[in-house]
């Protein structure tokens, strides 16, 4: 079980958004943005369940930008599994979920594409790092991917944003990137792309 939050949208045609915050979030934290990107969406927003000094994540980490990997198979196995719950729970259509993450919740939603095939439908990931290398990555058929990376995020320097966008696209996602000129932080334009890229592609 993972601590979340479910609203019901109003239109049950519309996918559900999966939220994933970042470190130290919670499952509070993104339903604004949700609600920006689809306002009749359905929204499960979770809690990541490890506690790093008191900071909610979604998978443990050895330092800042070094992941424990056993954790983040264990962890992501967990969310899926709650994901497929989930839809049981609510009756939302399982095939239908687009994952929103920023940087740690944008990182445990690029291990879940990595890790199961047709897990999600779509992702926007804000700040995403690659998970982890080495792995061969389930097949895309053009599963749709926005990545938001700025030019000078000390966490995830840009060639890193490249590489995963070089992964993903290699194992057959249809992937955008959109560039802003700052650091880590999620920006008002950035969202606004991610917007206007989900209307478009849902
Ligand atoms: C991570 O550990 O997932 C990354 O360092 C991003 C973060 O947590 O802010």
């Amino acid at each position: 079980m993972m601590k979340h939050l479910y609203f019901q949208g109003e239109d049950s045609s519309r996918p559900t958004l999966l939220l994933l915050h970042g470190t130290g979030g919670n499952e509070h934290d993104l339903v604004g943005l949700g609600k920006e990107i689809d306002s009749s969406a359905n929204i499960l927003s979770v809690r990541g369940n490890v506690l790093e000094n008191g900071m909610p994540r979604f998978f443990k980490r050895l330092a800042e930008g070094v992941f424990d990997l056993e954790d983040l198979q264990a962890r992501t196995e967990e969310l899926k599994s709650f994901l497929d719950e989930a839809a049981q729970t609510y009756k939302f259509d399982r095939d239908q979920v687009v994952a929103i993450g920023y940087s740690n919740g944008a990182n445990i939603a690029g291990n879940l594409l990595f890790e199961y095939k047709d897990v999600v439908k779509g992702a926007i990931l804000h700040h995403p790092m690659v998970p982890r290398r080495g792995v061969e990555i389930p097949v895309m058929s053009g599963t749709p991917v926005f990545i938001g990376a700025g030019k000078n995020d000390f966490m995830c320097p840009a060639a890193e944003s490249e590489e995963l966008k070089d992964l993903l696209q290699n194992a057959g996602a249809s992937v955008e990137m959109h560039w802003h000129e700052y650091g880590h932080q999620l920006t008002q334009s950035e969202v606004q792309a991610a917007k206007e890229w989900y209307k478009a592609n849902f």
